[in-house]
């Protein structure tokens, strides 16, 4: 048996069509979409994912800001930056751009963010209401798995999910999601027990861990017709790789993702999404 590919570039390019049209929309009622990224530092990976950002957003109408600073910069003088863009009333989103240098705490640094500005769904009020079923500005890597669910009509209710990330920007939020969809979900991590056999048993896999030295999803470790989501992209043998070889997968698989084309698309597509309801969020409070 040979699955269906769950091809992130077509589903992401579906959901910036229907961005684009929203974009337009605010754009006539005098809005005028605008993200602002911050970037600490010369991590080559992170500047390469935020200018897909800035390009993504440039595809769909939405004007962006760009912050680069030093990577030595202090505490103080981010939360500084961070103010100011929370009182900027041009800007709609403002994602701060993780991992953060060693002196800097993700934790301070997102919670800063004012929540109707949180196109990351990081800060505490965006991720409780997540917890209550309440969501308005969700991380944009869960929901973008969440879409793909979505565009292939699979259903979740009842079905055995292992979730094999605990991160706050990946495998926590997407329990919730899953959760609220009725499905069972095993969130896994570096010190479950058993994990082969867990997979073997699972419906579907979640797999997000993103070093192949630590782990790799094989075909042996997959039930016939399971659904494989690979979150992960790292680099192995000077190839760009997920927690799965994705042409061994899909024999075994009902569906999967490739990487790089899957998941990682649908990141970027979210964030317009989540940048264009922050948008209309800021006007209906009258701003
Ligand atoms: N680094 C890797 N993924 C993400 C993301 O979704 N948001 C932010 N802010 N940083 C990231």
């Amino acid at each position: 048996m040979t699955g269906v590919r769950i091809d992130g570039k077509v589903i992401a390019q579906s959901v910036k069509d229907r961005v684009k049209k929203a974009v337009e929309e605010l754009k006539s009622h005098g809005i005028n979409p605008c993200l602002a990224t911050v970037l600490v530092g010369d991590n080559p990976a992170s500047a390469t994912y935020v200018r897909n950002k800035h390009n993504a957003c440039q595809e769909v109408g939405i004007a962006t800001k760009d912050h680069k600073l030093e990577s030595n910069i202090t505490q103080d003088e981010l939360n500084s930056v961070i103010d100011n863009l929370n009182s900027d009333n041009s800007v709609h989103g403002i994602l701060v751009q993780l991992p953060l240098p060693k002196q800097l705490d993700e934790f301070a640094t997102t919670s800063r963010i004012s929540p109707i500005k949180d196109v990351d769904g990081l800060t505490p009020h965006n991720a409780g209401l997540l917890a209550m079923k309440k969501a308005v500005l969700v991380a944009c890597t869960p929901s973008g798995v969440m879409e793909m669910f979505d565009y292939h009509n699979i259903e979740l209710e009842g079905k055995n999910i292992v979730l094999i990330n605990r991160s706050n920007l990946v495998g926590k939020p997407l329990y919730h999601l899953l959760l609220e969809k009725n499905a069972t979900v095993l969130t896994c991590h570096s010190k479950t027990k058993n994990l082969k056999g867990l997979c073997k048993s699972a419906d579907i896999i979640i797999t997000a861990v993103g070093d192949r030295n630590k782990f790799t999803l094989t075909s042996e470790m997959i039930k016939d017709g399971a659904i494989i989501i690979d979150v992960a992209i790292s680099r192995h043998n000077e190839k760009l790789v997920g927690d799965s070889d994705y042409d061994q997968i899909i024999e075994k698989a009902s569906y999967a993702t490739p990487v790089p084309g899957g998941v990682g698309p649908m990141t970027v597509a979210m964030l317009l999404k989540n940048t264009v309801t922050a948008a209309s969020l800021s006007s209906q409070i009258g701003r």
